[in-house]
């Protein structure tokens, strides 16, 4: 049995749904339970329930700094993690925990907090939990300024510039990761964005900072997405914007997967 997840390598023909490649093409979103899906911004249920059965053991700490509607929480519990999410903005916080008690179960803890995750006590939360370390942390920041989610001064989303972006969102991968056991994994969900007519090769700006502080790369996964909210039912005219300008319309994203080599 390997030490970070509960994979039986003696039985490993039995785990057809894992993903081993590094193309993901999820056609259709878990909306099972209380996956409901209406936060402006979430992510598919899939890319943390993949992440978690390759990264985590059941009864592992999993942290999200980003937990917005708590997809990742609600995966957390699904598979006896017990998880710790993070987000600035309380409503958001209060919605996501009525949708996640709607699954409670008695196998696993999960503690939501309100705050700034550049600069939150991570300690004292921890503390609170009784715990040193987490096992595994699930990075989902705003993609920069494609989605506005507050008018918190704090909200990555309200960068003035990338430089800004970077800084504060390496702040935050400093504040979280302190608390990573060595040898574990964590990984950054993110795409990309155009501006003043030129792509911002978001992702890997992201995945520098990770390479910067000395993480293990294991994985630049490319994953499809569909149709966003921001362009539902605009196909035919973002097509012609894209073939009069010179731009390709977005359809994937990256879920980058590091590995903690120090302490
Ligand atoms: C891309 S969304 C995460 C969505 C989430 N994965 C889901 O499925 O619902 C990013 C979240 O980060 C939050 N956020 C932005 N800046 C933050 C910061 N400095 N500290 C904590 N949360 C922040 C936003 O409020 C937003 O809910």
């Amino acid at each position: 049995m390997s030490k970070y997840n509960d994979i039986d390598m003696n039985f490993w023909k039995d785990y057809a749904e894992i993903e081993t490649d590094s193309l993901w093409i999820i056609d259709k979103r878990d909306n099972s339970g209380a996956h409901v899906g209406d936060y402006h911004g979430n992510f598919v249920p899939q890319i943390p329930h993949q992440l978690f059965i390759r990264y985590t053991k059941k009864g592992d700490w999993i942290l999200d700094p980003f937990m917005g509607s708590g997809t990742s929480l609600i995966e957390a519990q699904r598979l006896q993690r017990n998880a710790i999410g993070i987000d600035l903005q309380q409503k958001v916080i209060e919605d996501a925990l009525q949708r996640i008690t709607l699954e409670n179960n008695d196998s696993s803890k999960i503690i939501c907090h309100c705050g700034d995750s550049s600069e939150i006590e991570f300690k004292n939360i921890l503390d609170s939990a009784k715990i040193k370390k987490v096992q595994f942390v699930i990075f989902h920041p705003p993609y920069w300024d494609i989605i506005k989610f507050s008018d918190n001064p704090k909200d990555l989303s309200n960068c003035e510039n990338l430089k800004e972006f970077q800084i504060s969102f390496g702040k935050v991968i400093d504040n979280t990761t302190a608390f990573l056991e060595k040898n574990r994994y964590c990984a950054c969900i993110i795409g990309d964005k155009y501006a003043k007519s030129q792509v911002v090769p978001l992702g890997f700006h992201c995945m520098n900072l990770f390479l910067e502080r000395n993480f293990l790369l294991k994985a630049i996964i490319v994953k499809n997405f569909g149709e966003t909210k921001g362009k539902a039912n605009q196909q035919a005219i973002w097509r012609y914007r894209a073939l009069k300008n010179d731009f390709y319309i977005f359809k994937h994203e990256y879920i980058f997967i590091f590995k903690k080599i120090t302490n």
